[in-house]
């Protein structure tokens, strides 16, 4: 069945929503994105997600096309007019398209944004690899230097992903100058005893939204938070290890470059988290 997705101020059958060639997302990769998870028809964390993109239109000097509300009601129509009860809503802002190809940034007063959303389906809550727990690789961290902004400069970590499955895992672990820094998609973390490793903030990573989330009921839960950077080898010994992100939630991670971590089973922590953070987001989906 065809979605429904929202282009520049319409709703429009997918087969019919188009952009120009000259669109700087698909010459430049000048754009910025958001994935916004949903359960029971509703949004987890609309405002952590909004407030995220500001600040990376903010960091790019990007005009907003649409103020936050109005980005909220663009959401919830599209969850509706797909019936929408379980995955999420991208969103993508570019710089939008000039008359021509050019590495200057035009005018905003002359070439608006470009807005796009569209929903997709997607098994969350009891998702099998959950239950399962992944297999990461670790590979050099060759991205950009910032990281912290939500940009559509996936080339990377698309190839990381490729790099994993050629391996037989499913994802990968980002490395520089020998700490992890995150996964190509998510965040990373560690478990030893009661203590949740995870690294700091910095424009080394994307700061996750979930990750925010999970930190929060972590540290209500009487866990403790380490924020501080990690070897593969530290990983490799801890007695958990998981990635958060939006599309899925707390993610159990069973082994590293080969190397069993814990039991190889999903771990305690990583699954009570994941409880907890499914509980608490079913209660403050908007
Ligand atoms: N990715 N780190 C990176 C590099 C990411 O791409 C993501 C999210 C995260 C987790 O952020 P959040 O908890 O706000 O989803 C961390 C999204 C899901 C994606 O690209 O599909």
């Amino acid at each position: 069945m065809s979605r429904t997705v929202y282009v520049n101020g319409e709703y429009l059958p997918e087969q019919d929503a188009k952009i120009s060639i000259f669109d700087r997302g698909f010459l430049m990769a000048d754009g910025v994105y958001e994935v916004t998870s949903v359960i029971d028809g509703k949004l987890v964390d609309f405002d952590g997600h909004a407030r995220r993109l500001e600040r990376s239109l903010r960091e790019l000097d990007m005009a907003a096309p649409v103020d936050m509300d109005e980005l909220l009601t663009i959401h919830r129509e599209l969850v509706a007019r797909n019936d929408l009860v379980e995955g999420g809503v991208y969103l993508q802002i570019t710089r939008g398209a000039p008359a021509d190809r050019d590495f200057a940034f035009p005018d905003p007063a002359e070439v608006p944004p470009t807005l796009v959303l569209f929903t997709f389906a997607k098994n969350l809550t009891t998702a099998p690899a959950a239950q399962t727990g992944i297999a990461v690789i670790s590979i050099d961290d060759l991205r950009w230097g910032r990281r912290d902004i939500k940009t559509v400069q996936l080339l990377y970590p698309s190839m990381g992903k490729m790099m994993a499955k050629a391996q037989g895992a499913e994802d990968a672990w980002l490395v520089e100058d020998g700490f992890v820094t995150e996964g190509t998609s998510n965040n990373a973390y560690i478990v030893k005893g009661n203590r949740i490793i995870t690294r700091e903030l910095s424009n080394d990573i994307l700061h996750g939204i979930t990750r925010a989330a999970v930190l929060c009921l972590a540290s209500e839960a009487q866990f403790e938070i380490e924020e501080r950077p990690f070897t593969i080898a530290e990983a490799q010994d801890a007695d958990e290890a998981f990635v958060t992100s939006a599309t899925t939630f707390v993610q159990p991670v069973v082994s590293i470059d080969g190397a069993v971590i814990g039991s190889g089973k999903p771990g305690p922590v990583a699954q009570r988290l994941r409880e907890i953070y499914i509980d608490e987001s079913r209660k403050s989906a908007i």
